[in-house]
């Protein structure tokens, strides 16, 4: 597994050891496990066999929310954790808050919500999920720097953020932001489009690229497919290994599909060349 390395994580305005942090190029999204906007409870036995899948693989990155499943996604990443052998400290998590509990009080309770859910003891990244017309970022960072200092989240950061709100959240942030969580694929370039991408390069911010493979409707090429073929992988595989070949960006395809799952996991350890890389980007 290739991972991408963050050494600005140090600055803690209250005194935090330096340390830097190392995270896999490729995790594992659950937006549909355990239900879409509300739970699904006749969907476990798939949700569980997913995550027990990725545990297995060796995923160690898994991208959560509080409004996935309405929480169910949250307890049952927490119950697949609890039944596999894996070490919380081996894993990052990652939830976030919705943009209707951005509210200092409604920050709080929203993160011991999911810390409930998932039944741990701290969230390893926690995000505003996408920005509300109206919110103030002051409020919701004296919530989010507070959850810091309790130690009930290690790593602060947003998604779906433009520029001009990453660099309001980074001044209201006691800690660094260490991540945008955006759409980002072949087909979907629009956070590098408007300058997203080459600003998380240039200040050490990871470009988290959600919806990596257009929620499976990966629309096949000439170029892809021929890619795909030289490297006897699938299409799919060189649409994750394009995305984690950049700079800064790591990714979080979702799949309930064990096969799937595996192939995803293995796309970050295929090395495009240079001249592959261009044909993807140009196409
Ligand atoms: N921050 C945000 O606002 C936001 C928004 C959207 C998503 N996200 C996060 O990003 C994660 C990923 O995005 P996403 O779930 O929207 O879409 P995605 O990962 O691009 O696509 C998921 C879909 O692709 C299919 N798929 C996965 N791997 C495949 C493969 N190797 N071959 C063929 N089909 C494959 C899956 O079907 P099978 O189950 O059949 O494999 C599933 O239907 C989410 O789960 C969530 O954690 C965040």
């Amino acid at each position: 597994m290739r991972y991408e390395t963050l050494y600005n994580t140090s600055t803690h305005s209250f005194g935090q050891s330096v340390r830097r942090l190392t995270l896999p190029k490729i995790g594992f999204g659950t937006w549909k496990i355990g239900g879409g906007s509300s739970a699904d409870l006749k969907a476990d036995p798939v949700s569980m066999t997913a995550l027990r899948s990725a545990l297995d693989v060796g995923y160690t990155h898994f991208d959560t929310a509080e409004i996935y499943a309405n929480g169910h996604s949250e307890e049952l990443l927490g119950r697949a954790v609890r039944d596999s052998k894996v070490e919380r400290e081996a894993l990052f998590i990652t939830s976030k808050v919705t943009p209707s509990h951005l509210q200092y009080d409604q920050v709080l309770r929203a993160c011991e919500n999911s810390l409930s859910h998932l039944q741990m003891d701290y969230i390893d990244l926690y995000l505003i999920h996408w920005p509300q017309t109206g919110m103030k970022l002051k409020d919701t960072f004296r919530g989010l720097n507070k959850l810091m200092r309790d130690g009930k989240v290690k790593h602060l950061g947003v998604s779906n953020f433009s520029i001009k709100l990453l660099k309001e959240a980074q001044e209201q942030s006691e800690t660094p932001i260490i991540t945008n969580q955006v759409p980002y694929s072949l087909s979907d370039r629009s956070y590098v489009k408007n300058g997203m991408l080459e600003y998380c390069q240039q200040n050490d911010i990871l470009l988290t690229a959600y919806s990596p493979i257009d929620e499976g409707r990966l629309r096949s090429t000439k170029v892809l497919d021929e890619i795909a073929k030289a490297h006897n992988a699938t299409a799919y595989q060189i649409a994750l290994a394009w995305l984690v070949s950049q700079p800064r960006v790591i990714t979080i395809p979702m799949s309930a599909n064990p096969k799937h799952i595996a192939e995803n996991f293995q796309a970050a350890e295929i090395q495009l060349s240079d001249e592959e890389i261009a044909r993807l980007t140009d196409q």
